[in-house]
């Protein structure tokens, strides 16, 4: 499934013994998570690397920012094959709690640190707060939408923080619009954000 399981102990949680510096060059897509239900949840990140087929990152959770109560530490693996991508499945978590994230490869060099809720139990009376995304065409959007909802999300009152970002779907457009080609559609703004060297059109959108 080119997922690591990994299962936490929040009753062992203990700082991290991990020297970690942030460099969002080797991290460029910085960190997600997703899928989450009341005691697991999924992390992924993207490193690549200049030379080899397979690298090992260390992945760690923990219930607060400065990682001092680190509940899950583990090796997951990173391949060239997955375009340098890595998933990790964590498990063991307790629900409707927030935890944070990074990932550190073996130089130190980690990722930037990611926030994230596991799910409420089927049983919690809490109503949940969420926003829904879909539809992300680059050329058509200034891609600010995800920036302006982590904005919101901080500022607000406790009762009034996101409990997740639902996506409905079309994640990225497998199309891409020139604006010399089409300025404008409906009443929104193309924009040129590069030209894909290599590619053929095949058609109109
Ligand atoms: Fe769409």
């Amino acid at each position: 499934m080119g997922i690591s399981g990994i299962w936490a102990s929040r009753l062992a949680a203990a700082p991290s013994h991990r020297d970690w510096r942030e460099d969002r060059t080797l991290f460029p897509q910085g960190v997600a998570s997703g899928d989450p239900d009341d005691h697991s949840i999924v992390l992924w990140t993207r490193r690549p690397y200049e030379k080899g087929e397979r690298h090992e990152l260390t992945v760690e959770i923990a219930l607060d920012p400065d990682f001092r109560r680190v509940v899950a530490t583990a090796r997951t693996p990173v391949l060239a094959a997955a375009d340098w991508t890595c998933r990790a499945l964590v498990g063991g978590l307790a629900p409707a709690t927030v935890h944070w994230y990074r990932f550190t490869d073996d130089s130190g060099a980690g990722s930037r640190i990611g926030r994230t809720i596991t799910a409420p139990r089927a049983t919690d009376q809490r109503p949940v707060r969420f926003a829904f995304v879909s539809c992300n065409s680059v050329n058509e959007g200034a891609q600010n939408a995800y920036r302006r909802m982590i904005w919101e999300d901080a500022r607000a009152p406790a009762d009034r923080k996101l409990g997740f970002v639902l996506h409905l779907g079309d994640f990225i457009y497998e199309v891409v619009e020139y604006p010399e080609e089409t300025p404008h559609r409906y009443a929104r703004t193309g924009y040129d954000l590069g030209h894909i060297p290599d590619a053929r059109k095949v058609g109109n959108f």
